[in-house]
């Protein structure tokens, strides 16, 4: 019988900074209220990296987590690759300094740039290692100190955002090549680099030469987002040869309550099967999906041999989905 070799995901760790952000604590700078952020995004509060945290110490305590889970040492790492947009330094690459702090002395470490779709990116870069034989144990993550690119007058942005870190441990599995595989199944990426005026960082090395601010056209935004991700939801369940009701868990980026609720309503998905963590980690970037199903997964509701499909969409535009069978 023909097999072929999958990308599975055998650990997911997160990490969240101690700092808690309320919307009152907002409030008392910005000109804001806790019942229009709560209304308009079901965003409750946000963690902060301390002033002290990197990004690549985010992403390190999630990346610890997640070889725990899966039952892998830093030493068996050969690949890790970090979705960022808020890296410790322009260069070297987050993913190296993470190698660096993990001990990890084998292997190829690089970012990937997607913003928010990151993690969806990163993915879908590290299985196409895994598949084919060129990694045994990958690191994905997504890690982001989005509270640093804040313009802290704007209320339009700096609402919405917060720190973290998830990761993912891939590792290459037999599969019969069908839909009850156990791995990565089926992506859809997709950009519109037409649209980089809706959500951009006014700064950067070979422009401003600072890092700049966050600046978006939030409507704007939000008017693409339910057409676009839908989109790709149905273009990575077809991908990967399943239905979209088939699915067990959607896992969106956490950008907005009514995002994730406009898109479940278009695709017909029941609610109950949407994993949200807006109300408490807010806007995250690369790193919601992946402390989404930590997250979900430590609570219970994700179970070994269930099918999840993640999606994201970001700035540049980016946007992407991605079906795994747990
Ligand atoms: N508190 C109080 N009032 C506010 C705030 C705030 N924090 N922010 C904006 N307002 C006001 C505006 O000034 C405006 O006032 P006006 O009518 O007097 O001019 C009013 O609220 C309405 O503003 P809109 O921008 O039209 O409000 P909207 O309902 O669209 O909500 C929001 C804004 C929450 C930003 C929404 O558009 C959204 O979530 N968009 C998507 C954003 C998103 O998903 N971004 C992330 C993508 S992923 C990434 O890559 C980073």
């Amino acid at each position: 019988m023909n097999t072929v070799t999958r990308s599975v995901v055998t650990g997911v760790g997160g990490y969240l900074p101690d700092e808690v952000v309320t919307n009152d604590d907002l409030a008392k700078f910005v000109d804001t209220t806790d019942d229009w952020i709560v209304e308009r995004t079901g965003i409750h509060a946000r963690h902060r990296a301390a002033p002290e945290q990197a990004v690549s110490d985010l992403a390190l305590v999630a990346a610890q987590r997640a070889l725990a889970a899966a039952g892998r040492t830093a030493a068996e790492v050969d690949l890790i690759v970090v979705g960022t947009t808020t890296p410790d330094l322009t260069f070297p690459a987050t993913a190296t300094i993470v190698q660096r702090k993990l001990g990890a002395p084998i292997g190829v470490a690089f970012d990937v740039q997607a913003v928010c779709s990151g993690f969806v990116y990163a993915l879908s870069v590290a299985d196409g290692f895994v598949a084919r034989g060129r990694s045994r144990c990958a690191l994905v993550i997504g890690a982001e100190t989005m509270t640093r690119l804040m313009d802290w007058t704007d209320r339009g942005t700096c609402v919405l955002f917060g720190d973290g870190a998830g990761a993912v441990v891939l590792e290459p599995g037999e599969g019969k090549g069908d839909t009850d595989d156990r791995g990565v199944l089926g992506f859809a990426l997709r950009a519109d680099g037409t649209k980089q005026d809706l959500l951009y960082v006014d700064g950067g090395v070979s422009t401003s030469g600072d890092i700049g601010k966050l600046r978006m056209q939030g409507n704007q935004v939000f008017r693409h987002a339910v057409v676009n991700i839908s989109e790709a939801v149905l273009a990575a369940a077809a991908d990967a040869g399943v239905d979209v009701a088939d699915v067990d868990w959607f896992i969106p980026h956490q950008a907005n309550q009514r995002i994730l609720e406009g898109v479940a309503k278009r695709l017909g998905i029941d609610p109950a099967k949407v994993v949200s963590t807006v109300a408490t980690h807010a806007n995250t970037s690369a790193a919601s999906i992946p402390l989404a199903m930590d997250q979900a997964i430590a609570d219970g509701r994700i179970k070994p041999g269930q099918l999840l499909l993640l999606e994201a969409m970001g700035g540049g535009l980016t946007w992407g989905a991605c079906v795994v069978r747990l």
